[in-house]
Parts: structure tokens; sequence; C-alpha cells
């Protein structure tokens, strides 16, 4: 079993005078090595996890925050030697009734999604609060600007930092956990107060016993041929215990979500394919020496080529191909329904036409990636992931190291938010390799410039639309031209342009439709899933094309959405006609008022696929046993990524089997269980695994009735459940009634600016969500999302030069921090999903889909100037550099 917290290491630095403090009320005198910070000091002697390493050593998301003399600093960006004859507080030395009454306060605002970040949120509350009992809602979101939350939103953090305040000064009492757990109530969020304390383990938090540390070494050319690696000078390196390159893959040394393009290590005489790819992997006693040595690695290069960038160049017939085996067009996803766009478009009364561009975004979890791989006596692998997808991981895996699926246990640690980044495999296989080979466990945990380098972004696109309406504004035909550029690897590009093909007409019903889009390799760093998937940045054409027609035809942005959203039986995108899609009209009535009554508003709605679809298999496993005491274990396959799936599992076991919140319960997620339920992903989890859940719920229902005497009688007996939609088909499918979703979720929403100043001030969303299982954490989801897409629209861009991030630390990013974000009014309209665990449609993604066109719309009508390109920085304060 693995153990947590983290251990003292062995060190080999050079040795250093003592360094004598106060930690936890507790005097301390330690020798540390020079350089060494006091996250590590505090981290790897003191095994004190609630500090969590978001960025080090660049101090700018908030998550290793300490008190040092009653000051709030990050612990990451000061020596240990700094803090020599000062008191150190950490969220572990807090007195237990402050702990207690933090943790409960963000768990009962629902402050607490991935739990990544909260801890350090925790700790600047308790400093804040210390200083400022009584703190106004926008001195709280100022204090908190230090932080990062990529899952929340803030709005919800800010509220428990005002309910801790009330409760400090006597006027609440301490809240007390929702106790009824039905569907549609409350209950804390599943171990929610460990997460806000920190005190439950995420990858890196974990240790086993002789573990190693690994490294990797890139490239250090997006597009050059490896001629030669000298391994000597790094080997030589005291504490290195071996180090791995393309000559010690057993495997298959190609790996990937579709096309097996992506290797684990380049190999002498291949060409790189952009700055991520991984020449050697360093397995060492520490961190630093791993890291020391990888950076001893020299690498030569036969030729360094110029990279392909750009998406456009990369289809020209003389370009280079990234991949020598075949050219840069990677996939084509291209649909017509209707007839012919061209006489569609000419005959109709009004017509408009645009290029639009999208950005390339990082994802930006506050948790880099990391694995752990334990070696057992019998050559088999346990390996501590914190994927999207463990059964995934673990066919990916067994391919590249030569290993049956059975020799491989892939058990899911928490994960610090995904938003679709973790999908595709990042440092697994090398560490299972080092591991493997060094027959002692190793651990790999990236930096997080590293994090940035190699994983997958959001796509940007290049979207060539025209669009027509009739007199009355009714559209009329819509041509569509996307290029995606998809980067060094497929990872799922051509999913999220088929994703993007799909949602072109946005919610709304055209007659006659033509579609073509294109997914291209270039240098650049791979793009795969991210949070909508290829929709919202279709979203950002269609809807702003949409509101220049309404202009041309005499009415506003909300009568034309009003005439033209799909009605029941009408035709979406590729040609499924949409049942039960009441909820789409709601929602826009919803915002009605919010947009009439704002002067500089602007309204934009969506609609976003549930279930991947589109002729894959959607799956949902769970298996609920009945243990020692009559206490539930519940297994399932899919990823608790801080979008509150454990919590609505548990909800919805309860509801269905008639239990109540006394019972003892945990969930887990290991692929012994057999529970494959594919990746978690196009907001599936809950309409796939609460399907499930319900399914094996029943099951229990039926015996604790049949049975009597409650879960003790029916100890050692277990439920499977199970869910499957077989029944959809491709996009550019030929049948008749195609269905290439399971089902949809749908959005209205409307932005309001600041009349003085142009800043956007307020959202207004509504959404249909067929159910609120969890009305708090559903809320959280879409706030989330919300902050996300502003983001989107706003200030996020991974701008890249010669296939390199040019903007490496989280600052500059540009996440909006909690006091430049805005308030958020979530409404919530339920019109149920027939085939929704108790009506619940997906939420994870929709959030932002209408965000991006809704601010260029209030832009527009605060300035008079159409906004074409993402991210519209002119209305932003930008990130200080
Ligand atoms: Fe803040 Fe996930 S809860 S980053």
């Amino acid at each position: 079993m693995i153990e947590s917290p983290v251990m003292p290491t062995e060190r080999t630095e050079q040795q250093m005078p003592m360094v004598r403090f106060v930690l936890n009320g507790q005097p301390q005198a330690i020798v540390v090595a020079e350089g060494e910070t006091l996250l590590e000091t505090l981290r790897e002697r003191f095994g004190l996890t609630s500090l969590k390493d978001g960025c080090s050593p660049q101090g700018q998301c908030g998550c290793c925050l300490v008190q040092i003399d009653g000051r709030a600093l990050t612990s990451c960006t000061m020596t240990t030697h700094a803090v020599d004859g000062k008191e150190v507080v950490t969220l572990e030395g807090l007195e237990e009734p402050e702990r207690r009454m933090l943790a409960r306060c963000f768990v009962a605002a629902g402050g607490v999604q991935c739990g990544f970040c909260i801890p350090g949120f925790v700790a600047r509350t308790s400093v804040l609060l210390r200083r400022h009992p009584e703190p106004p809602r926008e001195q709280i979101k100022k204090q908190l600007g230090s932080h990062l939350c990529r899952c929340t939103g803030y709005a919800k953090i800010v509220d428990a930092v005002e309910l801790a305040a009330k409760v400090t000064r006597g006027e609440l009492p301490l809240p007390e956990a929702e106790a009824e757990v039905a569907v549609g109530r409350c209950p804390p969020r599943y171990l929610g107060e460990r997460y806000a304390l920190g005190q439950e383990p995420f990858v890196a938090d974990l240790n086993a016993p002789g573990m190693l540390h690994g490294a990797l070494r890139l490239v250090d050319h997006p597009r050059a041929c490896l001629a030669r690696v000298d391994l000597s000078r790094a080997r030589a390196l005291p504490g290195v215990e071996r180090i791995v390159t393309a000559a010690d893959v057993r495997g298959a040394r190609r790996y990937g979500l579709g096309e097996q393009d992506w290797p684990s290590f380049l190999a002498v005489g291949e060409i790189s394919c952009y700055v991520g790819d991984v020449v050697a992997a360093v397995a060492a006693v520490d961190r630093r020496t791993a890291r020391q040595a990888a950076a001893l690695i020299e690498v030569a290069y036969d030729e360094v080529l110029e990279p392909i960038t750009d998406p456009f160049a990369a289809l020209q017939p003389a370009a280079p191909s990234v991949h020598p085996e075949r050219d840069n067009l990677l996939s084509t996803t291209a649909y017509d329904r209707g007839g012919d766009v061209g006489a569609a478009l000419s005959s109709s009364a009004h017509r408009v036409q645009q290029r639009f561009v999208t950005q390339t975004i990082e994802h930006l979890y506050l948790e880099p990636e990391a694995c752990l791989v334990v070696v057992d006596e019998a050559g088999e692998l346990q390996i501590y992931s914190q994927g999207q997808g463990i059964y995934n991981d673990r066919q990916q895996l067994s391919k590249a190291l030569g290993l049956p699926l059975e020799a491989l246990h892939v058990t899911l640690v928490s994960n610090g938010g995904a938003f679709g980044g973790k999908e595709d495999l990042s440092v697994q296989v090398q560490t299972a390799l080092l591991a493997q080979l060094c027959g002692r466990p190793v651990m790999t945990v990236l930096s997080r410039e590293e994090s940035i380098r190699i994983h997958p972004k959001r796509h940007p696109f290049t979207l060539d639309y025209e669009l027509a309406c009739d007199v009355e504004g009714k559209l009329t035909a819509l041509r569509a031209s996307l290029v995606a550029d998809t980067g060094a690897y497929a990872s799922v590009g051509p999913k999220v342009v088929e994703r993007a093909a799909g949602h072109a007409c946005g919610p709304y019903f055209v007659p006659v439709v033509d579609v073509e889009a294109r997914c291209v390799y270039t240098n650049n760093p791979p793009n795969g899933a991210m949070r909508g998937f290829g929709v919202n940045q279709a979203a950002f054409a269609i809807e702003q094309l949409l509101d220049r027609l309404a202009e041309k035809a005499g009415i506003d942005s909300y009568q034309i959405r009003e005439r033209n959203l799909l009605r029941e039986g009408q035709r979406f995108g590729p040609g499924q006609k949409l049942t039960n899609c009441q909820g789409l009209m709601r929602t826009l009535e919803a915002v009605k008022e919010h947009y009439y009554g704002g002067r500089y508003a602007g309204l934009a709605c969506g609609i976003k696929n549930v279930g991947i679809g589109n002729g894959k298999i959607d799956m949902g496993q769970v298996r609920i046993e009945v243990a020692d005491g009559g206490a539930l274990r519940v297994g399932h396959g899919m990823t608790e990524m801080g979008q509150g799936l454990n919590t609505v599992v548990l909800q919805l076991i309860c509801d269905v089997a008639g239990l109540d919140s006394a019972i003892e319960s945990s969930v887990s997620v290991c692929t012994d269980q057999d529970l494959d339920c594919g990746m978690t992903t196009a907001s599936r989890a809950t309409m796939l695994v609460g399907n499930a859940a319900i399914d094996a719920a029943k099951k229990l229902r039926a015996d604790l009735d049949s049975v009597g005497g409650g879960l003790i009688a029916l100890e050692g007996r277990s439920y499977l459940g199970q869910f499957v939609c077989d029944w959809t088909v491709a996009p550019e499918s030929q049948v008749d009634e195609p269905v290439t979703h399971v089902s949809f979720g749908f959005a209205a929403q409307v932005v309001l600016l600041d009349e003085q100043s142009g800043k956007v001030n307020r959202v207004v969303a509504a959404h249909d969500v067929g159910r609120a299982i969890h009305p708090k954490l559903c809320e959280g989801q879409i706030e989330g999302s919300i902050h996300m897409g502003l983001g989107q629209a706003l200030s996020e861009d991974l701008q890249l030069e010669g296939g390199w991030p040019q903007n490496t630390t989280v600052r500059k990013i540009g996440v909006l921090r909690s006091h430049q974000t805005p308030d958020i009014e979530v409404i919530l309209v339920e019109e149920p999903e027939p085939l929704g665990p108790f009506g619940a449609r997906g939420v994870g993604e929709i959030g932002l889909v209408p965000t991006a066109p809704a601010v260029a719309q209030a832009l527009y009508r605060f300035d008079g100037r159409r906004r074409t390109r993402l991210p519209m920085r002119d209305n932003y304060e930008k990130p200080r550099r």
C-alpha cells in the first residue's frame, strides 16, 4: 500500500549551516542544501502535503501558501534559509476548531471542486480573517487575487470566505452538513473537508518505500534530426540510478488515443515533431538530482529544420511533412444537407460572410502531470494515475511496455483538474519503464513549464463562415470551412474537429448546410481535448454572424434567436432530429429581461453534445459492494476531477436504494474492478455513470426489500449496474435519420458591460440541466465554465513562436483572477432529459460555449467594433508581466 504523506528522501546536495525555525509550534533545527526552497523542505522533509506545488518556483498560483510570522507568503519562492529565526505555520498547524470551521465553510459554500488549490485559499482565509474580521466582498476578491483556481470561477470560494467571516464573528453557527442526500439536495462534496485541508493525497503527495524520482530530457528543437545522445555526464552524477532512451523500449514506441503517432522516446535518426518530444528519462534518488542529471544529457542533431507552424502552409502540396510517412492533412469531416448551398445563399434576402480566428489555450489545471509506478514481486506494475481514463491508460501502457493488460493495475488517485488535458498519456510510459528497469518505485512530476511545453492544448481554429437569412430573419443557408491546427500528434484532434463541424450551425435550424472541417498536423505542441471540444470555437462564428444578420433584417439579437432556435423535430447540424429540446427556448426566455435591461448586453445561445456519440459506444458501469458492517464500497470507471461525480453517484445510489446520509460509503476507481467506462469526457459522466449507478442501486434496493435486515444482512453481496448507448452514427453517415448523440445540453447567456468602462461586470447564464442532482455542484460547474469562457474571450492566449510556447508562467497564461472575474448569476432550467438519470443532462462543458460570442456582442454594442479574433484583449486589464 502506498504511503502518504511524502517522507524524507536521501539528499545529495552540498550541506549548509543549520536553519532554526518554529514550525507549527515546534522548534526545528535542520541542515538544508543551498537553494532548497521552503516548499521542498516542508513537503519532503516534514511531509506537510497541505502545501501543493502548482507552479514552483514561480510563486504565481498560491497553492503553496504558508504563514511566516503571521504573513501569508508562497513557500516555493523562498529558500528555507530565509526562514531562519522565524515562525512558520501551515494548515496542519492551525488549531483544530479553526481547521474544522474553515473546511466546513468551504464545503458548505460549494467552494471545493478538484481541491488542489483549496488548501492555499484556506490558508489565506485564516490570515485574512485574523487581520480583517469583517472584509467586504470586493476586498475578499482582491485578497484572493494572488491565488488561481481553474475550476470554480471563484464565486463559491468568495462565498466560503464570507461564511467563515460570519462564523468567526459569531453571527452564524458552524454550518451543519446537509443530512439529506436525495436527488435535488446538496450534501457535502464527497471527501470535501479532507480536500479543503489538503489531507486527501494527489499523486505527487504519495510515496513508496525505496522510491526514486524521474525527470525528462526534452528535445531542443521542434523539428530536428536526432543524431546522438550522450548520457555519460548524467550517469556520472551521484544519485543517478538509471537513464532510459528509445533503445530501452520493449513494446511499441508510439502510442496515441487514435493514431499511434506519439513516441514515448524519440529515437536516433528520427526528426522531432515538437518541443515536448522526450529524448531520455532519468531516475535518481531525489527530484533535484534527477532534474540535474536530465540537464546534463547532451543531445546532438544532424540537421535543425525550419518548423512548420502554420496549418495553411502545412496544407500546401510542396510543404514538408511533419510525419515523414504521410501528408499533413490528418482528417476531414464534411457533410451537407438540404440541397445546393450556393443557390440557397445567393437567393437569400440577407447574407454575411466572415473569417474568425481562435487562439491556442493552455488548460492550466492546477495539478501538474504526475505518475507513480510500483513494481511488485511478480513484475506486475501498480500505476497511480490522475488520468481521465485509467482503462485507456492501461491499454496504451500495455502496448508501450510490451506487457499483458493483466500485469498492469492502474489506480486513480485524486485528479487536480483536467478539462480534457489529462486524456492523453503524459509521463506514464517513461515512469513505468524506469520503474521496470530499476525494479524500484519511480515517481515523475512535471514542472509547470514542462507541463505547458508537453501536453495538448485547445485547438486554434480558422473558421470561414457564410450565413444567410430571409427578410424575416429566418436562417436559410450556411456554408462553413474550418481549419484546425492539431499540432505535432493526433491526440483526439480529428474528434475535436468532427465535433466543431457537427455543431457548426449552433442551436439553430438551418435548412441548407455545407460544412467541411480539416485537422492539420504542424510542429506546434499537440492540440487535443479541452472543455467544449471544438464547439465553443464554432459558436464564436455562428453566434456573431447571427447578430449581423439580425442587424440587416432590422431585428435584434433576441428576436433572431427566438425565430431560429431549434424546435422539436427540427434537424440539428449534421441532421439529427432534436427531441426534448423545449429547454433551449426556456433558457432564452430566462435571460430575456437581462438582455433587454442592459444597455451594453451581449446575448448568445449554446448547444453541446452529451456523450461521445458519433458512432462510438457510450457506456457506464458501477458496482456496489456491501462490505463489513454494511458499509458501501462503490466502484466505477470514470474520473472525479472536480465535477462532483462521486458525490452525485452516492446521491443517486442513496436515493434509489432508499438509504440515508448515515451510511458509511466510499468510492474508488481502479482497473482491477473491471468497470471500463472509457474516457471521462464529453459531459457524459453523469449520464453514463449516473444511469449505471441507478441500475445497480435498483438491484440493491430489491434485495433490501426482499431480504430484510438492512445492509448488514447483505454483507458480501455486490450489484453491477450498466448503461449502454450504442445507437449513434457518425456525422458523415448517409442514414436517413441520423442520431449522432445520445443527448444535448442547452444554454443562453447574457454578458453585461459596465456602462462607463466597457468592462464585463456581470454574466447571466440560463442552462437547461435537465435535473440538478446536486444544485450547488451543478451551479459550480457552470460558474467555472463561464470563468474559462471569459478567459477564452478576453485574456487567455498561449502564444507560440517557431513552435515554442512564449508564455510558460502561470501569470502570463492570462487566466482571470478572482478580482478580474465578474459576478455570475446562474439560472437552472430543468426540462428533463428522458434518458438522463432523474432527467439530468451533462453540464461539464456547455457553460463556456456561448460566453465568448456574448462578450463580443456586448463589446460591439459598447463601441461599434466587430471582433473576429480571440482573445479580444482590448477590453481586458492585462496581467502584470
Ligand atoms: Fe481550484 Fe480545482 S478547485 S483548481
